[in-house]
């Protein structure tokens, strides 16, 4: 099976590395992103913890870029809702607005985890591609081939309304919603130099 797999983690709002997402795994067992730049286990993190009392559903997203801007992107995300149930879906971010590919998640993830456990968000998701053949024509047209290209990730989070788990728009001011993004590609494969890839260059900014 081609497949890849996400490990987003996630303290209330924002990244942090736990025990299966140890900096020292990186460039080892697996390429990774952590940041703000050059932090360690425990400085990841970096948000107070009273957002964790936000009594609000809240989502956690890596949206995959063909340039660095926000815009006919496709995106992988665990949205839990006030009682910290989560769920995973693809779905198609364009500039201001995002929708989920409801065919296509359930098509093409073939396993998924999505944990909100002492205040921690923890989203894996395991993505079949070559189940996408099998995804409605529709939506299929709006996935690339992620295997085939080089891409800026972009790490976002976000509150979502409780109730319904619909996501809102990520932050668009500074400050610790602000998306990251990487300063340079990367790419996705069993068998090439990024593999193991650490990125380095990355920056929160409006995107
Ligand atoms: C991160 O560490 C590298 C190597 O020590 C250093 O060159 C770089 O300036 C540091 N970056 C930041 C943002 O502190
Ligand atoms: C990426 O950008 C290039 C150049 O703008 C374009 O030709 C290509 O179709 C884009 N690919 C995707 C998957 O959007
Ligand atoms: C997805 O769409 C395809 C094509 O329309 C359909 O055959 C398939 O049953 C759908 N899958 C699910 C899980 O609904
Ligand atoms: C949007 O993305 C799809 C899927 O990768 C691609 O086929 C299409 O060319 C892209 N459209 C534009 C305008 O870049």
């Amino acid at each position: 099976m081609l497949s890849i797999l996400f490990i987003l983690a996630s303290l209330g709002l924002l990244v942090h590395s736990l025990d299966k997402f140890s900096l020292q795994e990186c460039g080892v067992e697996r390429g990774c992103w952590a940041f703000p730049p050059n932090c360690t286990d425990e400085t990841c993190d970096g948000l107070a913890k009273d957002v964790l009392l936000v009594d609000a559903g809240r989502y956690l997203a890596v949206g995959f870029s063909n340039d660095s801007m926000m815009g006919n992107d496709t995106v992988f995300e665990c949205v839990f809702d006030q009682n910290g149930i989560g769920a995973a879906y693809i779905s198609h971010n364009e500039a201001t607005y995002n929708f989920q590919l409801l065919n296509a998640s359930q098509e093409m993830i073939a396993r998924s985890s999505a944990d909100l456990e002492d205040g921690w968000m923890k989203c894996e998701i395991d993505l079949n591609l070559l189940s996408k053949e099998k995804v409605d024509e529709q939506e299929r047209n709006l996935i690339p081939e992620l295997q085939d290209d080089e891409w800026t990730l972009l790490f976002v989070r976000g509150l979502a309304i409780p109730e319904t788990g619909e996501k809102i728009m990520h932050s668009l001011t500074p400050g610790e919603l602000f998306p990251w993004s990487t300063g340079e590609k990367v790419r996705f494969c069993e068998n090439c130099p990024d593999k193991f890839k650490t990125v380095i260059k990355m920056q929160q900014q409006q995107i």
